[in-house]
Parts: C-alpha cells; sequence; structure tokens
C-alpha cells in the first residue's frame, strides 16, 4: 500500500494555524485522501496528560524537563498514531511537531539545539514531515489574538521577546530547510491564507 504522508503546521502562539486546520482537512478529503488530524504536545491519552501538566501555569520546569516530555509525547506519538496512519496510506495533519521544540525550547528557552537534535534523532530517527506550513505572524499581532481568547496557558503567559525568540527560531529553520518548511505570511485576510494553503498543498497533491 502505498504510504500517506505527513503534514505539519508550525507558528508562534496566535499565527492563526489551527483555523487553518480544518480547512486542510477539507482540502485534502476533496482530494480523495483519508486524512487523520493530530496535534502534539498530545494525540494520545498518554500525551494528552503530559499536554496538560505542561500547559499549566501553576508549574515552573527547567527547559530541559519541557524538552524531555515533549518528546516522551512524541515517542507514543509516532509509534501508537503517526507511523500506523502514515503506514495505512492515511494523511496526517499534526497540529505542531518537532520544529515546535527547536523553536520553543530551543529558540525560546535557549536550550542547546544540537542537544534537541540527539532527542530528535533518538525519538524519530530519520524521518521528517514531507510537508510543514509555517504561519509567520509578527509577535505583536499573535499576541493581540492569543489575549482575545479568554484564559492563557503556561508559553501563552510568556512576554513578548519569548515569542520574539520562537519567530526568530521558526524563521531561521524554514531558511535552512525549505524544501520542507513552506512560509505562509499569516498577516494576510484569510481568504488571502487560504489561498497560499492551498496553492501549496497543490503542489504536494500534484508532484507527491
Ligand atoms: P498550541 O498549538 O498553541 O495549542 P493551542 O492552540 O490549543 O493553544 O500548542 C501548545 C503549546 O505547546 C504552544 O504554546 C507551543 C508549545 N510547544 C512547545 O513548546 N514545544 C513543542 O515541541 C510543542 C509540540 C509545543
Amino acid at each position: 500500500m502505498k504510504q500517506g504522508k505527513f503534514i505539519t503546521l508550525e507558528g508562534i502562539d496566535g499565527a492563526g494555524k489551527s483555523t487553518q486546520l480544518a480547512w486542510i482537512a477539507e482540502l485534502l478529503q476533496r482530494a480523495g485522501l483519508q486524512t487523520v488530524l493530530t496535534r502534539e504536545p498530545g494525540g494520545t491519552a498518554f500525551g494528552e496528560k503530559l499536554r496538560d501538566l505542561l500547559l499549566d501555569g501553576s508549574f515552573i520546569v527547567y527547559p530541559e524537563t519541557e524538552a524531555l516530555l515533549m518528546f516522551a509525547a512524541r515517542r507514543e506519538h509516532l509509534g501508537r498514531v503517526i507511523l500506523p496512519a502514515l503506514a495505512q496510506g492515511q494523511w496526517v495533519i499534526s497540529d505542531r511537531f518537532t520544529d515546535a521544540s527547536f523553536a520553543y525550547q530551543g529558540g525560546g528557552r535557549g536550550l542547546d539545539s544540537g542537544e534537541l537534535s540527539i532527542l530528535e534523532q533518538w525519538v524519530q530517527g530519520t524521518l521528517q514531515p514531507d510537508l510543514t506550513l509555517y504561519f509567520d505572524v509578527p509577535v505583536g499581532v499573535g499576541r493581540q489574538r492569543v489575549s482575545q481568547g479568554g484564559s492563557m496557558d503556561r508559553f501563552e503567559q510568556e512576554q513578548a521577546d519569548f515569542f520574539q525568540r520562537v519567530r526568530a527560531a521558526y524563521l531561521d529553520r524554514a531558511r535552512q530547510f525549505p524544501e520542507r518548511i513552506k512560509l505562509i505570511d499569516s498577516s494576510q485576510s484569510l481568504a488571502e491564507v487560504r489561498a497560499a494553503v492551498e496553492r501549496t498543498l497543490q503542489c504536494v497533491l500534484n508532484y507527491g
């Protein structure tokens, strides 16, 4: 059976990627593909428990603890959800994956990217997404959208300079992996963002 494709969505908090998730699934389903929508941290029952801990603003934890738990949740997610679905020919769309660890724990918290690469290699070997849509917005725009959304989690409570570092790390990765990571300007209107997403996905559908 033909292996499915693995698509990940990334961006700082408030970049609007979650809004695009349902639309992306619809586009792929219209193309006759079977899709699995999932997210990180999370995606399994155990991973969702880790997510609750990681997003709980009442804890202060070391950056290393945060990174290890992100990759622990990812190990479960890969083994129990992502890899089996791909093997069955399904297309997996994950709201965040390993680029978020490089952006948040690397850029935001200042962990060494070489050390994160060791965890990446340990947990996922050579597996990488086939396509990553990185929704880019200026930090001010993201902050404003998040603050309109009600209560804020442990990451959302961070200051603007944290998100400047996260965004810079995402932009660095987009430059480092231009074949895989496609930048979508998410400060445009919803219709323009949708059109950009559709153009990018069409390329994968046509040539994938
Ligand atoms: P998010 O997609 O923002 O959830 P929601 O849209 O429900 O707020 O993801 C939760 C947070 O987890 C987000 O602030 C980024 C953070 N995160 C990391 O710091 N490292 C990681 O490796 C991942 C996957 C997420």
